[in-house]
């Protein structure tokens, strides 16, 4: 938080707000009231975070004050204090909406911790709120998009992950979002000026991941001719994002364990330890537990990364949101061309919408991009869509069985290889052929 917050203490006894003021002063800034018409007084002046408030006032009952705070802001958030004999009235007015009682004597640490957690709250809230408000108007966070339900909820849970410091796990289909997710996760949190970096663990071969990830001093290996600085250092006081953390081997599983754990390393060919400061993001388009249980992933590192889950839906378990996430994509593709805008038929998108996208939000995007590019006309038909296989049946007409069967798998095969972005052993694994046996295929065509 950049600028303080602000607290308005309440109470009639002189000692008792010189105490809280004393306490709190540094920290926060501080606003004494004597009485409850006072503390009416200052609220509607000053924009106030947090009220400590005396149960017993002169001339308000204090129960009666809190719950017309409440209503007049119900974001501030209001910690009652109390003598031990009025406990009862205290636990009442958690249910008048107080957010905690404290009772005096009270003790330091209680009283800071209580604030502090209730500050936490406040922006917390404050946070969610504004993002609704956001997604009402325009159906976007960050650069995502959607409205179902499916996708509130992750953006809800994407705005609690990025208050706090631990490490996500964020598990999807190919194509689903999760580097969205996970930048979205950095640029909300408190490091959002600090690098976020990359490691690609499924791009980087395995004879190179330790030295990319730690660095080497010169001489470190054969060829090691310079000294690199790895990856975790670059990232110092941001964001790591483990891309496809899945494809890591065991070794260095155990590797990355230990700098989870310890938050220090040292380059390769160096005993010098550097300490760093970093967030990880771990995503993985594979299940996680299944290849824990064939023993490929370490349990350990699991339970490691997985303190925030989060799982993103594939595009068919979402498809009202196709036609808002068509739109976006046609805007986009007429705003970087420079083109005249261009939108789907009624017809053509509901075809898209009976398909189940494999490739999910890529594939939908990749398509539409085509379409785009491809159709003359400014309304793009159904009949434009029956070159790609989507609707294969719609293609497919007087033709032997064999040739249809072969059209089918050809245009099958492309739109694979698109959605995942032309590697052919992703695709191959996705088509459940061998790399070899889809090489083939791709050379007949
Ligand atoms: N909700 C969304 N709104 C807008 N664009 C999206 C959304 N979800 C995904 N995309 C777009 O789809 C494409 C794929 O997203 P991204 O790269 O984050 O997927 P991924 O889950 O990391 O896929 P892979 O597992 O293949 O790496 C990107 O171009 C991204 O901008
Ligand atoms: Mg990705």
């Amino acid at each position: 938080m950049t600028e303080k917050a602000t607290i308005l203490v309440v109470d009639d006894e002189h000692g008792v707000r010189q105490s809280f003021n004393m306490l709190l002063k540094d920290a926060y800034d501080v606003l004494l009231a004597e009485t409850g018409e006072e503390a009416i007084r200052i609220f509607s002046k000053y924009s106030i975070d947090i009220i400590l408030l005396d149960i017993r006032l002169p001339d308000i009952d204090g129960l009666d004050l809190l719950t017309q705070l409440k209503e007049a802001d119900p974001n501030t958030e209001i910690i009652m204090v109390t003598a031990v004999k009025e406990i009862q009235t205290a636990v009442k007015s958690i249910k008048s909406g107080a957010y905690q009682y404290i009772i005096k004597p009270f003790l330091i640490d209680d009283v800071l911790g209580t604030i502090r957690r209730a500050l936490e709250k406040r922006s917390l809230v404050k946070e969610v709120t504004y993002l609704r408000n956001e997604l009402e108007r325009h159906h976007t966070f960050e650069k995502m998009l959607g409205k179902h339900k499916k996708m509130r909820e992750i953006f809800d849970l994407i705005s609690i992950i990025s208050q706090s410091d631990g490490t996500v796990l964020i598990q999807g289909e190919s194509g689903t979002g999760k580097e969205l997710v996970a930048r979205a996760i950095h640029n909300r949190s408190p490091r959002r000026d600090q690098p976020f970096v990359v490691l690609n663990c499924a791009a980087i071969p395995p004879t190179l991941m330790e030295s990319e990830t730690f660095g080497h001093n010169r001489g470190a290996f054969t060829g090691a001719i310079g000294t690199n600085i790895g990856k975790l250092e670059i990232a110092d006081g941001g964001t790591v994002f483990l891309d496809d953390i899945d494809s890591l081997d065991f070794s260095m599983q155990g590797k990355l364990l230990r700098i989870i754990q310890e938050r220090e390393f040292e380059r390769l060919g160096s005993t010098k330890i550097i300490r760093v400061d970093l967030r990880f993001v771990a995503a993985s388009n594979k299940q996680l537990d299944e290849m824990i249980s064939r023993r490929e992933f370490r349990e350990d590192l699991f339970f490691r990364l997985n303190v925030f889950p989060v799982h993103l839906p594939p595009l068919r378990e979402k498809k009202s949101d196709i036609p808002l996430l068509i739109n976006h994509f046609l805007e986009l593709n007429a705003k970087k061309t420079g083109k005249p805008p261009k939108k789907f038929a009624t017809e053509a998108i509901k075809a898209l919408k009976e398909y189940d996208w494999p490739g999910n939000v890529r594939e939908l995007q990749n398509l539409v991009e085509r379409l785009f590019t491809i159709t003359r006309d400014n309304i793009i038909q159904i009949k434009n869509l029956s070159t790609f296989n989507h609707l294969g049946k719609r293609v497919i007409k007087d033709t032997t069985l064999k040739e249809a069967v072969n059209t089918f798998e050809k245009q099958f095969i492309d739109n694979v290889l698109e959605s995942v972005g032309g590697n052919k052993s992703k695709a191959a694994e996705r088509l459940g052929i061998h790399r070899n046996t889809l090489l083939a295929k791709i050379n007949e065509k």
